[in-house]
């Protein structure tokens, strides 16, 4: 009786001792109870493990290599993620293709036509636009009277004489990269909405 009460006393006093162990504490960063949770075996794409016997030690994988081992070698360079093919061109968020002239190349840019195609629906939603992006500079009507404007100076009124036949392509570029005291609408409006913009521009603020 004695002897199994103190193989029950030794026994708990293991069981706390091995738990207690496995905690961190200061320095000890503490042990991992089955790591191949944490170390996923999923293929990840931006880190990369090439080393085959990294993780043997513990290893259940059926191609017997290391645990951690985390290469596709099928890829060239066993990269996990390949590199795009030769020529690719990466797309915006909304399809398009990214537009690449410059702030100073606005005289090509005036030889591109407008890509929307035109109907009251997008004349509506570029009216929305144009107040909301542009109307604190240019005035509700485009007469460069807007309260911002005041501020900024020298806003250009759209319905003026040089202004009303600006083509298309050169009032896209102005938003798109800015030009003098206006600044570059390019990274917070998608280039389908500007082209709705210069529609409404067109079609209702010059037209008047
Ligand atoms: C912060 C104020 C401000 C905002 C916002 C603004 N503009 Fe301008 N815009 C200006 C100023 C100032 C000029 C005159 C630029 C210069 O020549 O120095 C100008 C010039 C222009 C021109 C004439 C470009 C040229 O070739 O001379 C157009 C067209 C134009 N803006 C359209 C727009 C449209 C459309 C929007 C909305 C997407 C917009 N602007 C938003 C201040 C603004």
């Amino acid at each position: 009786m004695k002897i199994k009460h103190s193989i029950y006393t030794l026994a708990l006093a293991g069981i706390a001792f091995g738990m207690a162990s496995c905690g961190a504490s200061g320095d000890h960063p503490g042990y991992e109870y089955a790591p191949q949770m944490y170390n996923s075996v999923a293929y990840e794409p931006l880190t990369q493990i090439v080393n085959e016997e990294e993780g043997s030690w513990l290893s259940t994988r059926e191609d017997g290599k290391g645990e951690f081992f985390n290469s596709n070698i099928n890829n060239p360079h066993r990269m996990n993620m390949r590199e795009p093919v030769e020529g690719t061109v990466p797309r915006t968020k909304d399809g398009s293709l990214p537009y690449r002239l410059k702030a100073f190349e606005l005289e090509e840019a005036a030889t591109i036509p407008n890509p929307v195609e035109l109907s009251d629906q997008v004349i509506a939603q570029g009216k929305v636009l144009y107040q909301q992006y542009c109307s604190t500079c240019h005035g509700p009507n485009g007469e460069g009277d807007g309260k911002a404007g005041e501020v900024v100076g020298g806003v250009a009124n759209l319905k003026g004489g040089a202004y009303i036949d600006l083509p298309e392509g050169h009032i896209f570029h102005v938003i798109m990269k800015g030009k003098g005291r206006m600044g570059a609408h390019g990274s917070q409006i998608s280039q389908e909405r500007i082209w709705k913009i210069v529609h409404y521009v067109k079609q209702e603020i010059q037209k008047q």
